[in-house]
């Protein structure tokens, strides 16, 4: 099939790649120049994808990056994946989601099969996308992305693939499409439930998040170990699901996607108060683990040198989105400390670079990638570890 993916993101190029490799001509189209022209280079921005594999479909002439609108007319699949980020008051923008429904209404003038990648609430691809194309009768199927960034077990192929599509014979070419490079599709009766499930299934992770988050703090204040606690509650064999403690939440979904699920309830008017909640106690996280560093550090920590370690939102990822570093830093500068940061995965960031460990009195580990040097870290005055997985310092 000829495909057309709107935007090369983490999950456009992924899907990308995943159809170039089972025989479809692939075209991303991007908005962003630098992107594409670096794209047909064979250079990759994902951690899964490697230029070689890049290179190799852009070489052979299955895939191609363009930011020319003109190549998705003709293509038989058009598959969205555009960010569906939270405005300034945190509820839903979906502009970019209008944006790509806006370029196929304006560029693909033969039917084809228009299919929304892109996280949101139900109802988007009925009424946000399929309504603002009104011109040609084409299919709607609505395919909500489960892909982990940098998880090596589970990927495109197989993670099962959940369709909703607005006809039957919608459902049945998604069906096709998907089955040529997907294990595992599961087909449920709407784009609705489909769209629900996948906010749900980060919503589930958000809250249980904030729950774990919120246990650390009433452990400590007990003088109990919560990882060990929950190491112990895990050994039950069912009914339990360990979820580990951190700094906050980070990332384009779990701290983004359960205010959608929130927006359409408030809509319906169903008050959404785990979501808020867990929201509340994910985002109070970096003020907490501040009172812990100072606390830690004798009561102040004026005039002394802090790096924080891994400013990315999950190990070996150089994705910053939400990530809760960025609070984290701000707090602790507002304490009167020199603050500083060390990922050399992310290099640059909030126009500050990647700083060495070395030398600062208190190390704050936020994500630790693979290869990080542990020396340096325990060799400051003062560590507070964010991961547990660092032994003999303090942290959560
Ligand atoms: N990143 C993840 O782990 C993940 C996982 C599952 C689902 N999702 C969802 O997938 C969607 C995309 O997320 P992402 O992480 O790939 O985002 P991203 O920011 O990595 O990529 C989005 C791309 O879309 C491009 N873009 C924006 N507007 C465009 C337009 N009008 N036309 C063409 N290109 C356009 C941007 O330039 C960017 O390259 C979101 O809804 C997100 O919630 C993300």
């Amino acid at each position: 099939m000829r495909v057309a993916i709107i935007g090369q993101g983490y999950v456009g190029l992924t899907i990308a790649v995943g159809a170039a490799g089972a025989g479809h001509s692939v075209v991303g189209f991007d908005v962003n120049d630098g992107l594409v022209t670096a794209l047909n280079a064979g250079r990759s921005h994902i951690e899964g994808i490697s230029d070689e594999q890049l290179a190799s479909y852009v070489s052979s002439g299955a895939y191609k990056a363009s930011s020319d609108a003109a190549v998705l007319d003709s293509c038989e699949v058009v598959v969205i994946a555009v960010p569906t980020p939270l405005d300034d008051d945190r509820n839903p923008d979906l502009s970019y989601v209008h944006a790509a429904a806006d370029l196929i209404a304006q560029h693909v003038k033969t039917p084809a099969l228009i299919i929304n990648e892109s996280t949101s609430y139900p109802g988007t691809l009925r009424k946000e996308i399929a309504a603002r194309i009104t011109d040609v009768d084409h299919l709607y199927a609505s395919s909500p992305e489960r892909v982990d960034p940098g998880n090596t077990e589970w990927g495109t192929k197989n993670t099962p693939r959940l369709i909703g599509g607005l006809t039957p014979a919608a459902v049945a070419k998604a069906r096709d499409f998907y089955g040529s490079f997907c294990d595992s599709i599961i087909e449920v009766s709407s784009p609705e439930v489909a769209e629900a499930a996948k906010i749900f299934e980060n919503t589930f992770r958000q809250v249980n998040i904030a729950l774990v988050n919120e246990f650390a703090q009433i452990s400590d204040a007990l003088g109990i170990s919560s990882r060990e606690v929950i190491e112990a509650a895990a050994t039950k064999p069912y009914g339990f699901m360990a979820f580990n403690p951190g700094p906050g939440v980070g990332g384009h979904c779990i701290p983004v996607d359960p205010s959608y699920l929130a927006h359409v309830a408030n809509e319906v008017g169903v008050p959404a108060t785990f979501i808020k909640r867990a929201n509340e106690v994910n985002l109070a996280m970096p003020a907490y683990v501040v009172k812990r560093v100072v606390a830690g550090s004798g009561g102040s920590i004026r005039g002394k040198k802090v790096v924080v370690v891994g400013v990315s939102y999950k190990s070996n990822v150089a994705d910053t989105r939400e990530t809760p570093a960025a609070a984290l830093i701000d707090l602790l500068r507002e304490q009167g400390a020199t603050v500083t940061w060390n990922d050399d995965l992310v290099g640059s960031w909030r126009g500050e670079s990647s700083s060495p460990i070395a030398g600062a009195d208190i190390a704050v580990v936020v994500t630790k990638h693979d290869g990080i040097d542990l020396a340096a870290i325990t060799a400051c005055g003062y560590v507070f570890d964010c991961t547990g997985s660092i032994a003999g310092v303090d942290g959560i």
